[in-house]
């Protein structure tokens, strides 16, 4: 599938885990702005180093320097692209726009009081990113990635107070994106709530629709 397709929705939606299935089982190529932030931060690049206050304060990263990781990945890319994460905000979208056709926008509807308790007992793993749940998703072997073997972590991120800040931003910044992609006549709002595989299965669906 040669599809562009970007996943909205709040912090804890399911974004990376939804993103995760539809790169393993369709082929899609994932851009997550957040692991490649991540990865900058662990590696202590210039850029990761300008970003890490950023996410630790539940901010979004200035647009210059997450539009530098966006240009350099989707030039490398060819087939089909989730993006997870990007964009965040009125003016990202526009940017991306001028760089490539965004065939469909996926906004993952989740209640807000489900959010909170989905961040901060979520796990990451270390090598591969996979995404885990400590009571809703959890790893087979307890600290153990099941795909790779990788050491699962909790992101600095994920404390209720910088989660709460980042759900206020998402409303002020991400959700007006809703509309924008509407407007286009592109959006497609999934139910978020549920079982992890049906949530998936509205998502092809949607996806095979298109
Ligand atoms: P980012 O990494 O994108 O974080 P986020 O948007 O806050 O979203 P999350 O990754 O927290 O949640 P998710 O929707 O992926 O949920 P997940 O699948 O993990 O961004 C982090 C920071 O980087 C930002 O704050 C900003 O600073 C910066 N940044 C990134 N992109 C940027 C951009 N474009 N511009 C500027 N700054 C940017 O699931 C969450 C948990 O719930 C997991 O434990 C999972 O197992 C569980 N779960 C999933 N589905 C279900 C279900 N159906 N039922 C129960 N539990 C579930
Ligand atoms: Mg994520």
């Amino acid at each position: 599938m040669d599809l562009k397709i970007v996943i909205l929705g709040p912090p804890g939606s399911g974004k990376g885990t939804q993103t995760e299935r539809l790169c393993a089982e369709l082929g899609f190529t994932k851009i997550s702005t957040g692991d490649l932030l991540r990865e900058a931060v662990r590696a202590g690049t210039p850029l990761g180093i300008k970003a890490k206050g950023f996410m630790d304060a539940g901010k979004l990263t200035p647009n210059d320097l997450v539009m530098e990781l966006i240009r350099e990945k989707l030039k490398n890319i060819k087939g089909g692209v989730i993006l997870d994460g990007f964009p965040r905000n009125l003016e990202q979208a526009e940017m991306l726009d001028k760089i490539t056709k965004v065939d469909m926008a996926i906004d993952l509807v989740v209640n807000e009081d489900k959010l909170v308790k989905r961040l901060t007992m979520r796990r990451i793993c270390k090598d591969c990113n996979s995404v885990f749940h400590l009571e809703f998703n959890p790893p087979k072997a307890a600290g153990k990635c099941d795909k790779c073997g990788g050491e699962l972590y909790q992101r600095s991120d994920d404390t209720e107070k910088t989660v709460r800040e980042r759900l206020r931003v998402y409303k002020e910044s991400t959700l007006p994106l809703t509309e924008y992609y509407a407007k286009k006549g592109i959006l497609k709002r999934i139910e978020g709530e549920g079982d992890i595989s049906e949530i998936y299965r509205r998502i092809v669906k949607a996806i095979n629709a298109k």
